[in-house]
């Protein structure tokens, strides 16, 4: 999708993108690097983050986003590296099967997922805000999802509660230094067609129809879709665009019916 894109608004920009080794934020590595951006890749996973590096002309740093130490070490090493941090993609995250109705997950699996979901972003916000105030310019984009906005009957209630976490988080900060050129956005994306969705919606059609049927658009995102709404975020293009929960969903929070 994204072979096509001449936009070049992040020339000269440094983005570190957590989690950017699959999904969405390997998507999002290759757009924001396609806009002209040197591009820190950030993964707990060293094999496919140090491809995701490869194949955009970046850097991998090795994280557990978890760890303040680390990820202080991955927004240094992009300062360091490029000499700025412009855009922070906060967006390496979680789902684990354990994490089920409330009435099923224990409290390890509701700590594990606040760790990895919600205290990670905190510390990659605390990490980049230091060199962005320096600046006087930044954009933040933190990975939240619709689940922060809608109720699901199919619960994951510790993911649930970590994006809501995730989505106030980012509209405070981006009240609080919003004077300082720093603009700080929540991003929700609808369901994304991931091998993940793809392996458990293949085994399980009727759980697909039971989501699908609740997206006007009628399919799940494409993981560029998502990329795309990254790259605008970290933009100019945005400049007045702060503080917000920016649903990239195909619809589904605007939907009582669907033109089924
Ligand atoms: N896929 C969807 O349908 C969807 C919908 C809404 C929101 N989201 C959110 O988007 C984000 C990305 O999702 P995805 O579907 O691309 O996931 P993914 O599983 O494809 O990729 C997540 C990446 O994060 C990395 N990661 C996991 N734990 C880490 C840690 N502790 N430290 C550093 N890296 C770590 C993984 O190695 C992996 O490369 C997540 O925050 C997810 O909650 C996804």
């Amino acid at each position: 999708m994204t072979q096509d894109i001449v936009c070049r608004r992040l020339v000269g920009r440094t983005a570190v993108v957590t989690g950017a080794g699959s999904g969405i934020g390997l998507a999002t590595a290759h757009r924001l690097a396609s806009e002209g951006a040197h591009v820190v890749c950030g993964d707990i996973d060293a094999a496919a983050g140090t491809s995701a590096a490869e194949s955009v002309g970046g850097t991998f740093v090795q994280v557990d986003v978890t760890d303040a130490a680390q990820v202080d070490a991955l927004f240094r090493t992009a300062y360091e590296t490029y000499g700025s941090v412009d855009i922070a993609f906060n967006n390496a995250g979680i789902s684990p099967p354990d994490d089920d109705s409330i009435l099923d997950t224990g409290l390890e699996a509701w700590k594990r997922v606040q760790e990895v979901n919600l205290t990670s972003v905190y510390l990659c916000c605390k990490a980049a805000i230091p060199y962005m105030r320096e600046q006087g310019r930044g954009s933040i984009i933190n990975t939240a999802s619709f689940v922060a906005r809608m109720g699901a009957a199919t619960s994951q209630i510790s993911y649930t509660a970590s994006k809501g976490g995730v989505l106030a988080m980012s509209r405070e900060l981006g009240v609080q230094f919003a004077r300082e050129g720093i603009r700080v956005n929540a991003l929700c994306p609808g369901p994304v067609n991931t091998p993940l969705l793809q392996e458990l919606f293949a085994k399980d059609p009727e759980r697909a129809a039971r989501r699908l049927v609740h997206i006007p658009v009628g399919r799940f995102a494409e993981a560029e879709e998502i990329a795309a709404a990254v790259a605008f975020l970290a933009s100019d293009d945005a400049a007045f665009v702060n503080a917000t929960d920016f649903l990239v969903d195909g619809g589904i929070s605007g939907a009582y019916v669907t033109p089924l």
